[in-house]
This record gives C-alpha cells, structure tokens and sequence, in this order.
C-alpha cells in the first residue's frame, strides 16, 4: 500500500508546512494550518491529460517585437453588464472566479448567462444543487418569456445551449466534458469539488489548489473559458487559499445587502480589461435584471426637501453615477456618541466630523452620527465626502439642501476641497439628469501655467459652483 503523505496547510492563505505551526510565517495569522492528506499515487489516475508534450516542450526567449500578436477573439454574452466587467467579453482559455456571500444570486447570474447563450454549449457543472432544483430556477428565470427553455432538437450539431451536470469529482467532470465538448465550463462551486490526486476533504485547501490547478489546466489546453463560483467567508475573504485568487485570470466580487434588490458585480482582479469596473443588477422574482441606467435608480424619488439629503457626483470604474447619501445628527443619549456609517468607511467618517468640528467650529463631538448611502451598494470614491459633509451639516442644522444640487470633491484634512478626477464626465451626468447645481473643487479648474483644454464651464448649462475650501460651501448653501 502506497504511504499516505501529509501536509499542513494555512487555512488563510495556503502555505504549506511539512509540521504543523502554531503562526503561519507568510501571511502572519495564528492557529491556521489544518493537517491534510496529500496524495495518493498519481501515476494511477488520469489527469486533466497530463500532457507530456507541454512538459517537454521548452521554450526559448523571444524578443518582444518579434512576438506575433493575434487579436484576443472576445465572446459577447447578451448581458451588457457582464461584458463590461469581464474587460469587453469573455476571453478563450481564460478562468474567472466570481466570489459572493451566500444567497447573493451567483447561481442565478450564471445561470441565467447559460440558458441566455443559445449559440454557445454551455456546461453547469453543479455540485450544490439536484439536477431538479436547477430546472425549476430555470423555469423561473425564463418566466419573463424573453428566453425560452430549448427544446432538444434530432440534429447534434444544433445542440447548443445549457447543459446541467451535477457531479463534484473533476475526473468524471473532465471524462463528461471531452463527450460534450462545452464551449464554456461553469462550476458551481469550486469548494464542492474533490480531485481524487488528493485524498483530503472538499473544500479545503489542497483540494481547492489542485481542482483549480486541474481546471487552469483545462482552460488553457483547450482554450474553453472557465468560471467558477466561490464562497466567501465571514470575514469577506474569498474561502479557500488566497492562492486560489493567484491561480485565475480574472476576480469578480458578487456583492450587495441582501434586504435590497440591488447587486453589484465588481472586479478586483483582470489580466485582460481594467480592475475598476462595476455591473449593476436588480435581483427580481424573475432572475436578475441589468441596471443601465444607475443613477435613476439609486436617487429616491422626492419632490420636498429634506434635512441630512444630498446628491453627489460618484465615478465608479470608468461609469459616472449619482447617488444619494443621508446622514443624521442627534444629540446622544448616552455617554460615548454612536457613529454608524453604511456603505462608508467608518474611519473616512471620523476624519469628516474631526474636519467640521476644528475647522468651521460644528460641535460634533457629542453627536450620534449615522451615514448611509442609499441603495445598500459601497462606495470608496473619495469625491463623496463634500456630499456626505453637506449631509452632515444639513442635518446637523435641521436646513435642506435644495434637491437640485449636487457635490462632487474630496475634503482635505485642513478642510480644503480637493480635485477629483474626470470632473467633466461628473458634471456632464449631473446636467443630464437635470440638475441645476454642482459645487466642485477650485483646483478641478484649469489654471494658466496647466494645459488649458482642462475643463470649459462655458459648455455646461448646469451652474457649476466653484469652490475652494468647506466654509465656502457652507455659506453659498447656508448663508
Ligand atoms: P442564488 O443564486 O442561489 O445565490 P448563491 O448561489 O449566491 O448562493 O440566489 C439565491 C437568492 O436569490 C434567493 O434568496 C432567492 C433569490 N432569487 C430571486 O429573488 N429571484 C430569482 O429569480 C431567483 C432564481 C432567486
Ligand atoms: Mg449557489
């Protein structure tokens, strides 16, 4: 009988040890490594065709002109939102995990991709969920009629479309595959997988690093583009080695509050587009519905003005979006004030009340303060803190903000308004959605010793309000 080798692995980030540790020295957590089971003997199971050829062949240095460069054929799926994280489409050979808590709806992103790709085969390779249960949220999802359950027809080569494979071990999943030769593998989710190189437990790391590792394989042998579904664990981390975030092409983060319809579909990591991008969803009884058009949305509908309301000016990605923040001031009841900040940084928040309290002398100190930005999404663009202070104040003094103004700058520690960037792309969204005012930053302004073709007010029929420093804002908003 072959021995049965062991190993000790960081649960956080997959280092492995020979013994066990009570710290692990890469990432520096304590009480992480978990014993594990390695191999068996590996010559008797078939791999992903371990390929002798590629182990073989090796390659030489190549200049970098003399490098032939074929365009990146890119596949468009129907759903806009997902071409646009993805950098512009879905790249051949390319694996791409998509992280989210439980329940947040990437089964029914992915499904719903599948079933809405008629031309393309597609492979649901589902180890969470009964073959049954996924054709009832089939059905659900093409409720709205627009995408219709195929119907098998005699000819294979018309049969394209989604096929549900309910399995968790990656050598049968890949015995299933070379049969069906999918044009696209989805797997939900990487943490049910077992590749049966490693004898340990699904889901923990060494299997999680070989089915991944047997999957890259895969993607780049033959060029089908793989996705893969993981769980992320309560501390927001994607479950599984950090490792795992290495290994793949591409991260998408599924996120959103689960009490509200919206979802967010971010990328944290793509080898082939830009990190920054962000898709939209609204989570209805039928599936999730692309959001085009943000900011309508995400700006509640009032006609009267309200204390602690203001409309700022946000860029996420490349895409301008307004978004409503809301903020309360009451006195505290009891002794430590409560400061509470939904889809904020609550430490962003401090520093904004420190710069109210010293610098245009608002006794903030022994005030609760709760911030909330609408639509249960998070926003990190810094240009929200002149809105969010505007917020404060206007709460604070029980005056409205007119509901037609909107703020785009980020507050300095001394209080001064700070440029952000692609202010123009900020105004242009702000006039489209018939806004009259915009308060920005003087140093957003072209000045005479910078390239002049900066920024050209004259363009606008919005009022742009320049400003330079919080009080000035105050007193143009306050008097
Ligand atoms: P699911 O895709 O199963 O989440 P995950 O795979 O991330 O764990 O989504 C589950 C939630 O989505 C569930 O609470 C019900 C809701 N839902 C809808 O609101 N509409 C729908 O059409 C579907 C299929 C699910
Ligand atoms: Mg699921």
């Amino acid at each position: 009988m072959a021995k049965t080798k062991i190993a000790y692995f960081c649960q956080s980030c997959g280092y492995e040890s020979p013994k066990w540790l009570g710290k692990c020295p890469s990432c520096q957590q304590w009480n992480t490594f978990v014993e594990e089971i390695l191999e068996k003997s590996s010559a008797s199971v078939p791999n992903w065709k371990s390929s002798p050829a590629s182990s073989q062949r090796a390659n030489k240095p190549v200049e970098v002109a003399d490098i032939t460069f074929k365009e990146e054929h890119r596949l468009l799926t129907p759903d806009k939102e997902f071409n646009r994280v993805l950098g512009g489409g879905i790249v051949a050979g390319s694996l791409v995990l998509i992280g989210g808590e439980p329940g947040i709806g990437k089964s029914t992103l992915m499904l719903q991709l599948a079933l809405n790709m008629p031309n393309v085969k597609v492979l649901y390779v589902s180890g969470e969920e009964s073959d049954h249960q996924i054709k009832m949220r089939a059905e659900r999802l093409a409720l709205d009629g627009s995408q219709k359950l195929k119907v098998k027809s005699q000819n294979p080569e018309e049969n394209k479309g989604c096929y549900i494979l309910t399995e968790t071990s990656t050598q049968n999943i890949f015995k299933q595959i070379e049969e069906l030769q999918p044009d696209i593998l989805v797997i939900d989710s990487i943490q049910t997988l077992h590749s049966s190189h490693v004898e340990s437990t699904p889901g923990s790391v060494s299997q999680v690093r070989e089915c991944t590792a047997e999957l890259l394989r895969f993607a780049k042998e033959t060029s089908t583009p793989v996705f893969l579904i993981g769980h992320i664990t309560k501390d927001g981390m994607i479950a599984g080695p950090k490792i795992l975030e290495h290994m793949v092409d591409t991260v998408l983060q599924f996120e959103g509050d689960r009490h509200h319809v919206y979802r967010i579909l971010r990328t944290i990591k793509n080898r082939f587009g830009s990190s920054s991008e962000l898709g939209i969803y609204e989570m209805l009884g039928e599936g999730l519905r692309e959001v085009s058009n943000p900011s309508e949305i995400l700006l509640s509908q009032r006609d009267e003005p309200l204390s602690g309301i203001t409309i700022s000016a946000t860029l996420e990605g490349m895409r301008p979006m307004l978004i409503e923040t809301q903020a309360l001031v009451s006195t505290s009841a009891y002794g430590t004030p409560q400061r509470t900040a939904t889809g904020f940084d609550t430490k962003r928040m401090s520093m904004l009340l420190a710069v109210l309290e010293k610098r245009c002398g608002f006794r903030l100190g022994a005030k609760d303060v709760f911030l909330n930005i609408t639509g249960g999404i998070r926003v990190e663009d810094p240009a929200i803190d002149l809105g969010l202070a505007a917020a404060i104040i206007s709460s604070h003094e029980d005056i409205p903000i007119p509901t037609k103004t909107c703020f785009a700058g980020e507050i300095g520690l001394s209080g001064e308004i700070r440029a952000v960037n692609r202010i123009e792309q900020r105004i242009a969204e702000a006039q489209k959605l018939g806004f009259e005012q915009i308060f920005i930053s003087k140093y957003n302004m072209p000045t005479a010793a910078k390239d002049k073709n900066r920024l050209d007010l004259s363009r606008y029929t919005i009022d742009v309000k320049v400003v330079g420093r919080i009080e000035e804002v105050f007193g143009l908003l306050f008097g």
